[in-house]
């Protein structure tokens, strides 16, 4: 009996959670949830935001269902004690280093967009972020410059083994699509890109059939928001996958649509699966959450780590049917409650 364990963490991470496992509950696949708290409600349980329990039941597990974390209570403890510690410690931890946000467009959600519904039409794009090195994981600290001032400074890296096991995952993603791949860096400033630009090189000799192009960052932002349906799949570092996948969100209507998976490895692997929305305090508690990240989350878990397609194609219609219906929560214009939102997305699993 596959084991998932669940994390719901903070915020709205709870209120979401709950719907994206009921739904899993509905495929009667024989699924055994386990739960632990992370984050700040870690830290209030057990002084610490990732506790060794909750840290030993998701390497036991075979996939992670996990909430969001963060709570501006917690924003001035020491950063180990934070609630972001626990994220990033968990994905070092179960060795993630491939996260997967494909960020695509329902149909019927363009005037959800903040851009123009003919510029978002048809948006069905995936970014692959390299997830346990980059400036997230160097070295970090303060120091007093010779100056005497105050300084601050964490150090990008990646090596080149970091490097290809990323790319190709870019590669085999894009080629069982639509065979193209864009890899974003700042090669004509950071040597750290350089490197990564020269590996994506060498391996694209092995990928003749996918189309390989190279942008920087902030043309990526820019094309993003021109022309982002002409995207297909994208790598790139853990810094700058972070800003591209939050702002690829908004070209998919709402942030509160869009799922990820975290991999150790390509496929079969234990994985963490969370909506990428944060813990969102400002409405937490208040019954307004979109489930529909978290539930599309689940879909991602049964396809990359129960390697069960059709139920995760099952997931996904749904979710499609229940929007095609008018169902539709605050952050898509709507009025639905986060329960009447997931109850609409249950009832159309066939
Ligand atoms: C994300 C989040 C995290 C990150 C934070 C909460 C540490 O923004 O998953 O994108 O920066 O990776
Ligand atoms: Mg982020």
């Amino acid at each position: 009996m596959p084991l998932i364990a669940v994390l719901p963490g903070d915020g709205i991470g709870p209120e979401v959670t709950t719907h994206a496992r009921r739904v899993l509950e509905a495929l009667d696949l024989g699924l055994e949830f386990q739960e632990a708290p992370i984050g700040g409600a870690a830290y209030l349980a057990a002084g610490r935001p990732l506790p060794a329990e909750t840290l030993a039941l998701a390497k036991k597990a075979d996939a992670v269902l996990f909430g969001a974390i963060g709570d501006p209570r917690f924003e001035g403890l020491e950063r180990r004690l934070r609630p972001e510690a626990a994220l990033l410690g968990i994905r070092r931890e179960l060795g993630l280093f491939a996260n997967i946000r494909p960020a695509t467009l329902f149909p019927g959600l363009e005037e959800a967009s903040p851009l123009k519904a003919e510029v978002v039409k048809g948006l069905d794009i995936v970014i692959v972020r390299e997830l346990t090195g980059d400036v997230y994981f160097g070295e970090k600290g303060r120091r007093t410059n010779i100056e005497g001032l105050r300084q601050g400074y964490d150090v990008m890296s990646y090596n080149e083994g970091e490097v290809d096991r990323i790319v190709r995952v870019g590669f085999e993603m894009a080629k069982r699509r639509r065979k193209k791949l864009c890899s974003v860096d700042k090669a004509n400033v950071l040597e750290t890109s350089q490197l990564w630009r020269d590996v994506v090189n060498e391996i694209a000799i092995e990928y003749p059939e996918v189309q390989l192009t190279h942008m920087y960052v902030d043309n990526a932002a820019m094309q993003l928001v021109r022309r982002p349906a002409d995207f297909d799949v994208i790598v790139t570092g853990n810094l700058f996958g972070d800003i591209l996948s939050d702002q690829a969100s908004m070209c998919a209507g709402s942030i509160g649509m869009l799922p990820s998976a975290s991999l150790s490895a390509w496929s079969g692997a234990n994985g963490m699966y969370e909506p990428i929305h944060g813990s969102a305090p400002d409405i937490a508690g208040q019954g307004k959450a979109n489930p529909c990240a978290a539930i599309l989350s689940a879909a991602m878990l049964l396809r990359h780590s129960l390697v069960n397609e059709a139920a995760a194609k099952r997931v996904e219609a749904a979710v499609g049917a229940a929007l095609a219906k008018g169902a539709r929560t605050a952050d898509l214009g709507g009025s639905l409650s986060t329960t009447e939102m997931a109850d609409a997305v249950l009832q159309e699993l066939v």
